[in-house]
């Protein structure tokens, strides 16, 4: 009698899968908010944070702003910068607490303000209170601890576009009325944009124009530096080609952004592992490259306003439609003024409009030439370069909500 054959048990591919080896030792080390030992190249802005900081060791306040674009390190470095003063602060027996805030997420007065009152009482109620009782509060907990107050609001232009500078204004004159006492409060603002020209005049005055951390984009080769850090902390030993490094830092270096190259690199050493191998090569590089431009693109899209959105969200779709290369700009006008209309915004003037699309241009999302012959005047043509239109077209509409 023929027996059936052994049937042998299928591989659990779900298990096969979590428990491959990977070339990754410690993923924490790709995270964005994970915090180097060391920052390569930032001993400079360190220094600069720590001599202007220096007074607030002797409670006198200090107002400071960090200025950069993108992915030049603002965030890490204020955070490491302020978990070392607190440090410094405590062998002292002086008592700083530092309160990070990120405006983009808590971009009213009362947001920013409860975030910083969470530090003290997890449990502060975030509704009842108004601004006012919530500064009396604040003020309340800093004289019970005889603390000093470091605060960082990160992407503080978000506040100052929705709230104006009243709480920078309320916290720079924190100081107790009635016994004349020095501020308690010092502060940080990090900002892409120009923050000092944001503040009215009263919160400006408290600012001195040579408090102001200028971080430029990283040069290829800072890159590299980053680059190799992080390969040391977050991969196995020899698992990362040399010329991965190198080749990250060539493409990072367009746009002078770490958080880029971090993601480069990360992204291929997931490309490596799930093809199994246990080395990160340049294709992998390559391949990450492919995946992570739209996340640039996004972060890049956030820095845009509303009806520059609308403009390029215009734009994109056209060219979706149509399935062309170039959209001509009173088609891109015309499609601009409906796409307001879907967005309950009144379309700007026709000179408001080119702005846009110069300020657009200037962002790199899209490119502008002028027509051959047959059109009119000013008629250019409007392309998208880079980035598919549809990929654009989700991301603003992601936004524009
Ligand atoms: N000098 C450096 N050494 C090591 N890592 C760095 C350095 N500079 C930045 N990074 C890393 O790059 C990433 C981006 O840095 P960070 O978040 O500080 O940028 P940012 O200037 O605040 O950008 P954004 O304007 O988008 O907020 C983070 O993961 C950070 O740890
Ligand atoms: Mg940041």
């Amino acid at each position: 009698m023929k027996g059936k054959p052994l049937q042998v048990p299928m591989r659990d591919v779900i298990e096969d899968e979590m428990l491959s080896s990977s070339v990754v030792k410690d993923m924490n080390a790709l995270d964005f908010d994970y915090i180097p030992e060391e920052l390569p190249h930032r001993d400079e802005q360190l220094r600069f944070l720590a001599q202007m900081f220096k007074p607030a060791l002797s409670c006198i306040s200090q107002n400071v702003v960090i200025k950069g674009p993108v992915g030049t390190g603002k965030t890490v470095i204020a955070k490491k910068f302020c978990k070392s003063i607190v440090n410094i602060a405590r062998k002292q027996g002086k008592i700083i607490e530092y309160v990070h805030i990120n405006c983009r997420k808590r971009s009213t007065d009362a947001m920013a303000l409860l975030g910083i009152l969470n530090h003290f009482d997890s449990r502060f109620p975030d509704r009842g209170f108004s601004v006012q009782e919530m500064l009396e509060v604040l003020r309340k907990q800093l004289k019970k601890r005889d603390a000093q107050l470091l605060v960082v609001l990160d992407e503080a232009d978000a506040l100052l576009k929705k709230s104006g500078s009243n709480l920078i204004y309320a916290l720079t004159r924190f100081s107790d009325e009635l016994s004349r006492d020095k501020s308690p409060v010092s502060l940080l603002l990090i900002s892409q944009k120009d923050v000092l020209s944001m503040l009215d005049s009263s919160a400006l005055s408290t600012f001195k124009r040579s408090n102001i951390v200028h971080l430029n984009k990283y040069t290829r080769d800072e890159l590299f530096d980053i680059v190799r850090q992080r390969v040391d902390l977050a991969f196995h030993r020899n698992t990362v080609n040399e010329e991965c490094v190198d080749l990250i830092a060539d493409i990072a270096s367009e746009w002078g952004d770490a958080r880029f190259s971090i993601e480069l690199l990360w992204k291929a050493g997931i490309a490596a592992d799930h093809q199994h191998v246990q080395m990160v090569v340049p294709e992998h590089v390559r391949a990450a490259k492919a995946e992570t431009y739209s996340i640039v693109t996004e972060s890049k899209l956030r820095n845009l306003e509303r009806h520059q959105l609308l403009t390029l969200h215009a734009i994109a779709k056209r060219l979706k439609k149509d399935g062309t290369a170039y959209v001509n700009t009173g088609d891109a006008e015309k499609t601009y003024a409906i796409t307001c209309e879907e967005y309950n915004e009144k379309p700007r003037t026709h000179t408001m409009f080119w702005n846009y699309l110069k300020d657009i241009e200037g962002s790199g999302f899209i490119n502008i030439k002028p027509s051959g012959k047959g059109h009119l005047g000013t008629t250019q043509l409007i392309s998208l370069p880079d980035i598919p239109a549809e990929i654009v077209s989700d991301k603003v509409e992601e936004l524009l909500r």
